[in-house]
């Protein structure tokens, strides 16, 4: 569960961001005296506070089972900018999504602010980190060199306004969405246009369904279902934007609101697209025999 950091819990995130950029020093030979200004040995629940209180970060922390696992900051930046800091797992609960989680909370988080651009940093040579970020959308904007540092710094930055809030409000369950009105969405889409209101119904009975509507309407203006055996594979289906409110950013508010769900984290998803691939893309499905995208478990 990701959740904002309380005060007394610094000198507990200090600790968790150096155990978890250790693993980093040692891959890549850092140590106090050759990096002593690497994340690894320079956090300090001091530098947390300043943080905190200095700096005003939005600060953010990943629970399981009770324990303290991950942590993340944003320092907000006029204007529109913010900067990903700190970033960090613990090493016994990598590999499990955790990571990327707090990676599309930050996004969501800094979205929220009214932030269009993200900007993060990297040890430059750490190129499986780069390629990790690169598949949620970041690119890599420069490099630089400084004295203190025996790395090199690589900068990333995440564009938001893909996953901005477009004034819309997602719904979840199929009980909350009327079904005619997803027949009439329905019709008008060229893989289900002939489709039985007796099958849409059965169908959204046994998936989880998913809703947008405009902030000031009652009328549905798009759809989506996955089915999902909420353990290995996720499948997600019947993506749809009523025309008239297409080109809004519905369609990728939609998509963000499910790929980022903790009930898919972890679990292989799948769809099926003939043009849209740009869209899914955005959310880390990758394109498969032209037709296909299959998004790999994180
Ligand atoms: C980057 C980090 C937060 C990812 O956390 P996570 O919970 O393992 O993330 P996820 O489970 O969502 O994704 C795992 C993926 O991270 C990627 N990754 C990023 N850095 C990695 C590294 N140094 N070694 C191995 N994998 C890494 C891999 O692609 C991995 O994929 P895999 O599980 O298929 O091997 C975590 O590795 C970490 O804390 N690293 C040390 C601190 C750091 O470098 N932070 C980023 C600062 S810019």
């Amino acid at each position: 569960m990701i959740r904002e950091v309380k005060r007394d819990e610094l000198s507990a995130c200090a600790e968790l961001i150096r155990k978890s950029f250790q693993t980093v020093a040692d891959e890549f030979g850092f140590t106090e005296e050759n990096a002593p200004r690497f994340t690894a040995f320079a956090t300090t629940e001091e530098r947390l506070k300043w943080h905190m209180d200095g700096e005003h970060r939005l600060m953010y922390l990943d629970e399981e089972e009770g324990r303290i696992c991950g942590y993340y900051s944003l320092l907000l930046r006029d204007p529109g900018e913010c900067e990903l800091g700190s970033l960090s797992v613990l090493p016994e609960y990598r590999h499990r999504g955790i990571g990327g989680n707090l990676l599309l909370h930050a996004v969501k988080t800094a979205g929220e602010q009214g932030c269009t651009v993200m900007n993060l940093s990297i040890v430059e040579e750490n190129t499986v980190l780069r390629s990790w970020y690169e598949s949620y959308g970041a690119v890599h904007t420069g490099t630089e060199k400084f004295d203190f540092f025996p790395f090199t710094c690589g900068y990333m930055k995440i564009m938001l306004e893909e996953t901005g809030n477009p004034n819309c409000r997602i719904v979840e369950g199929a009980e909350r969405i009327d079904v005619d009105e997803v027949v009439r969405l329905l019709r008008t889409t060229y893989w289900a246009g002939k489709r039985s209101k007796g099958q849409i119904q059965k169908s959204m009975e046994h998936s989880a369904c998913y809703g947008v509507y405009l902030e000031d309407e009652q009328k549905l203006a798009g759809f989506a279902r996955v089915i999902s055996d909420y353990a290995t594979t996720w499948y997600l289906c019947d993506v749809i934007i009523d025309p008239a409110y297409q080109h809004r950013g519905l369609g990728k508010a939609l998509v963000s609101h499910i790929a980022s769900l903790p009930e898919y984290a972890g679990l292989r998803g799948f769809l099926f697209t003939r043009d849209a691939h740009g869209l899914y893309e955005k959310y880390g499905f990758e394109t498969v025999n032209g037709r296909a995208m299959v998004k790999s478990p994180r």
